[in-house]
């Protein structure tokens, strides 16, 4: 086991290819400022991420549960939908998830498109349909105009919704950590404590499925490797898109960017905090307990991986007209 988990951080090491250039060889990469393929419409995707009109009751939003002022998720151990319903999954951040090999925590959804149309028509979520989202977004004539000028016509379909929504989430990438200056070579960036942290991570095999710029999001793999993890979550992971016994429990491997904004841990949010992650990662995955200190390493090298947050002024939505129809805050159906 140990030696395929080497390998395989080997591989990764060689195929990262998202990284800006670094001074030292490590597999770990650090992350390149986003390349905004076309601001219009990121523009526009931003406006529709914040627009609360996408979902039945108006009032949720993509940021209320990936609240962009706090690391791209909701800091609870499983969302709020619509109608206050408890959600049955933690709401994994949206900041460098361009970067994932696929979307959910079971990689259902194969890129940031296709995953922008589930949380608006999902009942225990925002609720609506994606006719409505479509009509309520059709009827508010400052969004026409926009689609015409990022489209070249002002057709408002979900297809271009979502285009536009997934072109700003590639914006949300989070460069110039700490840690990322170290990797480009300035040695004054870790504190002694933070690398004592990272050499751990590296030699006891943390690296295996962490790695890459984003220290995760490029590969599936078990949860409770060593000894199994007791949950009372009935997700079943990649299996449930697989349909392959071998990848029950089997989850895309988080990124660890950003990671002390983002709280809880784990798919059923069930770590409060790093220090408790960290020592269940080290007994489930590796068969190692790690003492206080060893902790206290790892978590403070996790803390130098914070970046640069995304920074834009506040988007002002365009107000509804006469015909927009209406929300239904308390609709029991959906
Ligand atoms: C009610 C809370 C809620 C709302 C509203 C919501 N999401 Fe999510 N989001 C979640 C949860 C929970 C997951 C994880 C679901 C899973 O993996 O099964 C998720 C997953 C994601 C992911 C995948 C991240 C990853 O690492 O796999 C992205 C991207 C995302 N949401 C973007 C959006 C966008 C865009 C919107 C608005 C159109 C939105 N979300 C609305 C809760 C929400
Ligand atoms: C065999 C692959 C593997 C190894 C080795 C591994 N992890 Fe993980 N890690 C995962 C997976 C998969 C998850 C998601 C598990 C879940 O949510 O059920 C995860 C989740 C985490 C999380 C929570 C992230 C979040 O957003 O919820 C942290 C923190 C973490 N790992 C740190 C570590 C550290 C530190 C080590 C070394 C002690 C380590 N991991 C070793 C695969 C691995």
């Amino acid at each position: 086991m140990k030696h395929s988990l080497l390998c395989l951080a080997l591989l990764a090491a060689l195929s990262a290819t998202t990284g800006a250039e670094a001074i030292r060889s490590e597999p770990v990469t650090p992350l390149a400022a986003p390349e905004v393929i076309d601001a219009g419409k990121a523009e526009l995707g931003k406006k529709l991420f914040f627009d609360p009109r996408l979902s039945r009751s108006g009032f949720i939003s993509c940021n209320s549960c990936h609240n962009l002022s706090m690391g791209g998720s909701d800091n609870l151990r499983t969302s709020i939908g619509h109608n206050w319903q408890q959600g049955p999954i933690n709401s994994p951040t949206v900041l460098n998830s361009s970067l994932s090999v696929a979307q959910f925590w079971d990689g259902r959804a194969a890129n940031l498109q296709e995953q922008a149309g589930g949380p608006i028509a999902n009942p225990g979520e925002m609720a609506s349909t994606h006719v409505l989202a479509v009509d309520v977004v059709h009827s508010i004539p400052g969004y026409v105009d926009e689609f015409q000028s990022v489209f070249g016509s002002g057709e408002v379909s979900i297809e271009r919704m979502t285009a536009a929504i997934a072109e700003f989430e590639k914006t949300l990438v989070t460069p110039g950590s700490r840690f990322d200056q170290w990797l480009l070579g300035d040695d004054g960036a870790l504190s002694e404590q933070e690398l004592a942290g990272y050499t751990l991570f590296k030699q006891s095999g943390c690296v295996a499925c962490h790695n890459g710029a984003a220290l995760g999001g490029n590969s599936f793999q078990r949860m409770g490797v060593v000894e199994p993890y007791q949950t009372d979550n009935p997700a079943v992971g990649r299996a449930g898109v697989t349909g392959k016994d071998a990848d029950r429990f089997t989850f895309k491997v988080p990124t660890l960017r950003n990671i002390e904004l983002t709280y809880p841990y784990f798919h059923d949010g069930a770590a409060e905090t790093l220090e408790e992650a960290v020592q269940l990662m080290g007994r489930l995955q590796l068969g190692r307990t790690y003492s206080e200190k060893e902790t206290a390493d790892i978590v403070a090298f996790l803390h130098s991986l914070t970046g640069k947050q995304p920074d834009f002024k506040l988007p002002i939505l365009p107000p509804s007209s006469n015909q927009t129809p209406a929300p239904e805050p308390f609709a029991k159906k959906s």
